[in-house]
Formats: C-alpha cells, structure tokens, sequence
C-alpha cells in the first residue's frame, strides 16, 4: 500500500495529492435526474401521496440495504433477481456484530424490490397486532444489475403498496388494482392496459393440500419437455429452474410452440377458480377494464393466485409500468404468522418516460418574476421586493450583481420569466415600480401593494 493510499484516523489531516484532475461519469445503468424532469417526479410522487391516502394507506420508509438472505428467501434464490442481479457486499460489521450480541449478517444487499422489506417490517414491529389489514406504500431507489437500455437502469424508482393481514377477499384484489388505475388516471397516463391472471395456490407452508400450481407446473414440465429440441437454450434451461418463466419468453420462433402449452386456467383447484372468478367480478363492479392473460406469470417466487401486470404507451420493450399480485404465505416463510398478503410496484423511472412521451412532462420551470435593478438605492427595494414576492408564493430571480437593464431582460427571457420589475432611481423615489410583460413588451406602473394585487388575480 502506497503512503497516499494508507488510512487516516479520524481528525487526521488528507495530504495533499499529486494527482491530476480527472472526470467522471455516473455508473452505467445510473443516472442523474435533472430540473425541469425532476418537477415531473415530484408531481408524480404527490399525486402518489395524495391518492393512496384516500385509499388510506400509510408510507413507510424501510433501509436501502437488507441481509441478502432476506431476498434469497421471498424473492426465490433461483430467479434472475437474486441470482444475477443483487449488489451484494460482506457486511463490514461482521465480526463485530456477535461480540455485540446482534446477530450475524455476513452478506448485505441493495434491496432489489421492497416488498421483501415490508413483510420483515410488518414482523419486526409486531403490526400483526394493529387493525387488520394494514395498508402501506413506499417510493424510492431499487437496484438490479440488468442490461441497461431504455426504460431499464441499475439505479431504478419503485412506487409500491402492500396490504397485509385480514383477509384474503376478493375485493382486496381489486381494490389494490384500483387504486393503481385511480392513480395512473389521475396522471393522464396514456395506453394503460391492464393484463391480469391467477397463477394458483402456491407451495406449503400456506396449505399442503390442494396445491393447483405445483400440478400445473409439473404438466408444464411435461410438455415442454416434449418439445425441448425447438427451444431456445434460455427457455431449455428454464424447464428445469423455473418452466413458468418459459411463458414469458418474446422469441417469435417460440410462440406458436407457447400457444399449444397446457394452461394454468385448466388447472386452477375450485378455490383459486372461485377467487379469481370473484376478483374479476369485483374489477367489473369498480369499472375497471382488463385483460385475462394467461401468459402472465411474474418474476419473483412469492406470488400466488391475483397477478397483474400493466402496460403504458411510449415504452417500447420495456413497457411494464407496474407488476403486482398475492402473497398469502411470504410473511410466515420469513418467520412471522400466517398472513395474507398483495401488492404492487409501479416503475417510476417508465412512467415518466411514458408521460414525457405523452406531451405531459412540464416545459421548462419559468420564474414569475425577473428584478432588474440598476443602482444602491434600488439594490435595498430589489432585496425587500424579492422577499415580499417569495413569501406570497411568486417564484423570484434578483441577480447578485447590477445588469444593465438590456442584458437583464434578456435574461429574464432566457429563463422563462413571465415579468420583468424594474427598478432605477426613479422607481425607487417615487414609489411607483415598472412590470413588464415580457410576452407582450407592455409595461406598467404600481406600487408594492397594487404589484401584490395584481400578480395574486393572475
Ligand atoms: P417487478 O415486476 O420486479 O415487481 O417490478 C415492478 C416494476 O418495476 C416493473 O413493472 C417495472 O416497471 C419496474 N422495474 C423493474 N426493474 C426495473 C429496471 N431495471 N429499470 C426500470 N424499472 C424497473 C416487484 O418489484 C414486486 N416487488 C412488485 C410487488 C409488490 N408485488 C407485490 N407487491
């Protein structure tokens, strides 16, 4: 280890360095979100508070990172998410953490997908105990180490909801559902499509009996064993991993062969038939429109009976804007009571595209009011003026350093000012202030208060 690079003790002092300036880039599949988009995504995720509060749902806000075997156990060790695309690192604490009677947590994960987070959240604070169910949304990064393209990145936007315990009712279903589409409503988001279907009881520990989905997928098995030799090496391996993913497959060599594939409707016992029967009724009676799509079955283990998965215009390959579905049986396979449990995330990062795409991102964010000031005296009114505006809500730019006035209303249209006050010497003195209108050229004199009036009736 060279000098430079040897660690410093707290309140040492760096040494100076001999390197030379160097750039960087934000890591591949990461970005930066910028003004004027970064308005769009506050709009989205206001809209977001707003509307699952009417549903009455609370926010929680779990860690970024988790123990990986967290992951590995809700979301399956076999899927693609814990086995290619977690960003995994030895918990530096190790070690440490047993001397301090905590238990060990050798591997740590930046969480994949946050519905893991929320069912050990709703064990860890016994909220098995408050009114049943308990409804909660969260929003924030997800991180996968996919392929980057468009619509698909490493650091990605989650919004999501998850409704626990109570019980299994249709209309929960449904009224997850419809939230979701109260939500993308509320957004103008354009070619929402939404595709659902029933995937069948899932594995003990939920119920030994009657496990509809484990005989589905061994005829599954069956038959795409009979025509493995016309498969893709992706779908082959998958036969034996996880042959519900081979339905997922876009490879247009592969359809026709999908198409003839038993499916899960078929095969549903009488429970899981009667509650999907029952969640379509309860999307007919909230007006909400679907597709029945027997293709859709979702990449993470923990699912069973609703999925849903929907789509939005502008997208391209990547055009799942939300996937969702049940859950009854992940809290207790983490270690907590048996509880029923359904969800979904939106893909912020695709709904903006797809909104931006629509003509519905905002134009660049303008500013009400330019002060152009020239002189002493008006750099002290430029001052107090800005304030008043600012406190009645007017968005305000007062340049640091005197401007000509030219070069000033030029700069206020640069940055989309609607009018430009100026004020000189004589503006100051007489009290009277000189608004522009910088769409028309118009000017006009007020004073502070009739200023005030006429900014607040706009
Ligand atoms: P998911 O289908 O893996 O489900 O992700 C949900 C949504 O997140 C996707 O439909 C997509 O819009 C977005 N998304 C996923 N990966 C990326 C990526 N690499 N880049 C951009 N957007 C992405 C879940 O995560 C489940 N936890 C949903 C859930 C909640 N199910 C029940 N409760």
């Amino acid at each position: 280890m060279s000098e430079g690079s040897a660690k410093k003790g707290f309140g040492e002092k760096p040494q100076p360095t001999e390197e030379k300036p160097r750039k960087f880039q934000a890591i591949r599949g990461t970005r930066d979100l910028l003004p004027p988009e970064t308005a769009l995504w506050n709009r989205v995720e206001q809209t977001a508070h707003e509307v699952f509060a009417t549903f009455g749902y609370g926010e929680i806000r779990p860690p970024i990172f988790e123990p990986t075997e967290l992951f590995a156990r809700a979301v399956g060790g076999e899927t693609d998410i814990v086995s290619k695309e977690m960003y995994t690192f030895s918990n530096p604490m190790e070690g440490m953490l047993s001397e301090m009677a905590l238990p060990e947590v050798e591997k740590i994960s930046l969480r994949p997908e946050a519905t893991a987070s929320v069912c050990r959240a709703y064990i860890e604070h016994g909220m098995q105990q408050l009114p049943q169910p308990v409804k909660l949304y969260y929003m924030g990064p997800m991180f996968r180490r996919e392929r980057p393209q468009k619509g698909r990145y490493r650091q990605f936007y989650q919004i999501g909801a998850e409704v626990l315990g109570g019980t299994d009712a249709p209309a929960i279903d449904a009224e997850v559902i419809e939230m979701v589409m109260t939500f993308f409503d509320k957004l103008e988001l354009q070619g929402v499509q939404l595709d659902i279907n029933s995937i069948g009881h899932s594995a003990p520990p939920v119920d030994g009996k009657n496990v509809c989905r484990r005989a589905y997928v061994e005829a599954l098995r069956a038959a795409l064993e009979n025509v493995k030799d016309k498969l893709a090496a992706d779908s082959q391996r998958r036969i034996e991993t996880n042959p519900l993913r081979v339905l997922d497959s876009k490879l247009e060599h592969e359809q026709p062969i999908i198409e003839k594939l038993p499916r899960i409707g078929d095969h549903l016992c009488d429970e899981c038939k009667a509650h999907y029967a029952a969640v379509k009724h309860e999307l007919d009676l909230r007006g909400v429109k679907y597709r029945e799509n027997w293709r859709l079955v979702r990449g993470l283990d923990y699912y069973m009976r609703t999925t849903f998965e929907i789509t939005a215009k502008g997208l391209g390959s990547q055009n799942a804007v939300c996937g969702g579905g049940r859950y009854d049986g992940l809290v207790e396979l983490l270690g907590g009571p048996p509880t029923k449990g359904i969800g979904f995330a939106i893909g912020e990062d695709r709904l903006i595209l797809s909104l931006q795409e629509s003509g519905k991102a905002p134009a660049q964010q303008g500013r009400d009011v330019y002060i152009a000031w020239m002189g002493e005296n008006a750099r002290a009114t430029a001052i107090r003026a800005a304030k008043t505006l600012r406190n009645a809500g007017f968005r305000v730019e007062l340049p640091p350093v005197e401007q000509k006035f030219g070069k000033a209303l030029g700069q206020a249209d640069k940055l989309g000012a609607k009018y430009a006050l100026i004020l000189g010497d004589n503006e100051v003195s007489s009290g009277e202030w000189t608004l522009k209108t910088l769409a028309d050229g118009t000017q006009q004199k007020l004073t502070e208060p009739q200023l005030l009036e006429f900014l607040r009736k706009l």
